[in-house]
């Protein structure tokens, strides 16, 4: 060899498994993982979802027992999501405590009281017959004002069901506040505010269509963001810190690290990140064809999300890394 002098050997980091241990600057824990969970309404048992390999909609059975698993396997809370059998224009079952979600907080929270952080989806497009997050002024437009006061109802109903955060979804203009405002009303101070912050009109949640068997007359781009922007999300960020919320969620999250890095430097709460339906759907259909290996693929994906700066993760995965950690 010539005789030029190579003092810096960034190699010598990544010489054994031992040593890169060592060093590694980013470690998945169970405890900032979260598990989404769909249940169904009058199913009789679990039945897993086509575009979405090893995802169940399940009955209120299996959810318990699902949930159960999660925690036992260290995970650090679990996000219900509820797939009702009547849709109508205003989203009735998202209220009525006897609708599909709020009876399946009820059954979690009885089965696991405060053991782990028990979430609920908050937003009525799994709930409307038309599938808009929102309900709609006469000439078809998602009425922002009048679904705050949806959302408001929602929001009690889930708390009193049993749900330690709720987690605001529908990205209309002023959900967190007015949203507090009811939860605190109704003496639940303590009920814990996830804001999807910065959540984005995104082709990602393809699969979670059919996950909810919501279907969507027109597009969501009157209110989700547009994947061209970025400023935008940080002034979405900083409105939901002005209006109380306790976290704030980028979505999806592959797509958007840059966003969640950015994020997680300007918030002074806890940042999440949702990894969807369609980021799975995407890893397990490559996976299937042995184009990728599937395994590296979830852990590494989960690992880039941790490393641009979520706390915590939402995953479809959830159970089985934390099992694997
Ligand atoms: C709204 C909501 C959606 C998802 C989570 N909450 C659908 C949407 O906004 O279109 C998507 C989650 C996923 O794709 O995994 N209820």
């Amino acid at each position: 060899m010539s005789s030029f002098e190579l003092f810096h050997r960034p190699r010598r980091l990544r010489q054994n498994a031992a040593v890169r241990r060592l060093v590694a600057q980013t470690r998945l824990h169970p405890a900032d993982l979260v598990l989404p969970l769909f249940v169904k309404e009058g199913a009789a048992g679990p039945v897993e979802l086509g575009s979405m390999p090893g995802v169940m909609q399940h009955s209120l059975d299996s959810l318990v027992v699902a949930a159960k698993e999660a925690v036992a396997a260290g995970v650090g809370g679990v996000m219900l999501f509820g797939v009702p059998t009547k849709r109508d224009a205003i989203g009735s079952g998202a209220t009525d405590p006897e609708g599909i979600l709020n009876v399946g907080l009820r059954a979690v929270r009885d089965a696991l009281g405060d053991e782990t952080v028990i979430m609920a989806d908050l937003c009525l497009d799994e709930f409307t017959s038309h599938g808009h997050c929102g309900v709609l002024t006469a000439d078809g437009r998602v009425d922002n004002d009048a679904t705050l006061e949806r959302y408001a109802e929602m929001a009690v109903v889930q708390a009193d069901s049993g749900a330690h955060v709720v987690g605001l979804s529908g990205m209309m203009d002023g959900q967190v506040a007015y949203c507090r405002g009811a939860l605190d009303a109704a003496g639940h101070t303590d009920t814990l505010i996830l804001a999807y912050a910065a959540k984005y009109a995104s082709a990602a949640y393809g699969p979670f269509r059919e996950a909810v068997e919501s279907t969507l007359e027109g597009d969501r781009s009157t209110y989700q963001q547009d994947p061209a922007n970025g400023i935008e999300a940080l002034r979405e960020v900083r409105l939901d810190l002005a209006e109380g919320a306790d976290i704030v969620m980028v979505k999806p999250a592959l797509p958007y690290l840059d966003v969640l890095s950015e994020v997680a430097a300007e918030s002074d709460v806890p940042v999440a990140a949702y990894q969807v339906s369609g980021e799975l759907a995407m890893i397990e259909a490559a996976g299937e064809r042995g184009w990728i290996d599937r395994d590296r693929m979830v852990r590494e994906s989960l690992t880039s999300i941790k490393r641009a700066g979520a706390q915590i993760i939402l995953t479809y995965y959830a159970t089985e890394v934390a099992r694997s950690l």
